[in-house]
């Protein structure tokens, strides 16, 4: 029976995987909350993903270490909210699943109940990964600079160079062997991220990892330029930080010299 309604083709998981066999590129963005998710699944990307980076650009933290996930299940759903087309991919954070294969089920469960239709760990977390497949959970892997290691890497540095790219390519070929169903490749090089990628039949979503990839994730803020960061593997699509601050400036101006609001703005 018709409804009347537009009807919007969702992606899912097997499609993203299909898309790399018809040589598709995948767009991926970050989303943390409702408005987010609307705007990135309207502009019609296939992947939506609460990443944890919500520690980094929501929450002001200088690493993503100390994101919860009662955090990621809050964000979750309210992005959940906004999105009709996309995947909705949810972050698993640092502590939820490296303890235990049990507690990585639990964790992506609770994960999947807030709306995710995916989830996404970081490193070759091979038992945890084949587990959450098992309960029938999409899980996205994530190799190279993984952000949660930080501390391990000493730093915010690229990875896999020279002979230690074999690691980074061992890691990728696990995870899909565990049943994952696309990885992020970040901040690797563009040749090593070439090889991964032709090594794979699962898509690759790069971030800092060159053009060879599958597909490509940026982070909502850095794309629109509302932070003030200016990373090497960012492309600012627009100012948006910029026209933020001139337009609350002249809406501070226009309140405080009496021009806002006029008699056409009242009641
Ligand atoms: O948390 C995040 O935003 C991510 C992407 C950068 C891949 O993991």
């Amino acid at each position: 029976m018709s409804t009347g309604s537009t009807k919007v083709e969702a992606v899912s998981a097997p499609k993203i995987l299909g898309m790399k066999k018809k040589g598709e590129k995948i767009v991926c963005l970050t989303a943390y909350d409702y408005t987010s998710a609307l705007i990135a699944d309207r502009s019609n990307v296939d992947l939506i993903l609460v990443g944890d980076s919500v520690g980094n650009v929501i929450q002001g933290l200088s690493t993503t270490l100390p994101v919860s996930l009662d955090a990621m299940v809050y964000h979750t759903q309210i992005a959940s909210r906004g999105v009709a087309r996309a995947l909705l991919v949810a972050d698993m954070p640092f502590g939820s699943y490296q303890v235990s294969v049990s507690q990585a089920v639990e964790s992506a469960i609770r994960l999947m109940k807030a709306g995710a239709q995916a989830v996404k760990l970081e490193g070759a977390y091979v038992e945890q990964v084949q587990a959450i497949v098992a309960a029938g959970i999409p899980v996205m892997g994530h190799v190279g600079m993984t952000p949660q290691s930080v501390h391990q890497f000493g730093g915010f540095r690229v990875q896999g160079k020279g002979v230690k790219g074999e690691a980074v390519l061992k890691a990728a070929e696990a995870l899909q062997q565990a049943g994952a169903f696309s990885v992020v490749l970040e901040l690797i090089p563009s040749e090593l991220s070439k090889t991964i990628t032709e090594a794979l039949e699962i898509p690759t979503i790069g971030i800092g990892a060159g053009n060879h990839c599958d597909g490509q994730v940026q982070v909502f803020h850095d794309l629109l330029g509302i932070n003030e960061f200016h990373f090497k593997h960012v492309r600012r699509y627009a100012e948006l930080g910029e026209s933020m601050h001139i337009a609350i400036s002249q809406y501070a101006q226009d309140v405080r010299s009496g021009a806002f609001p006029t008699e056409v703005e009242s009641f």
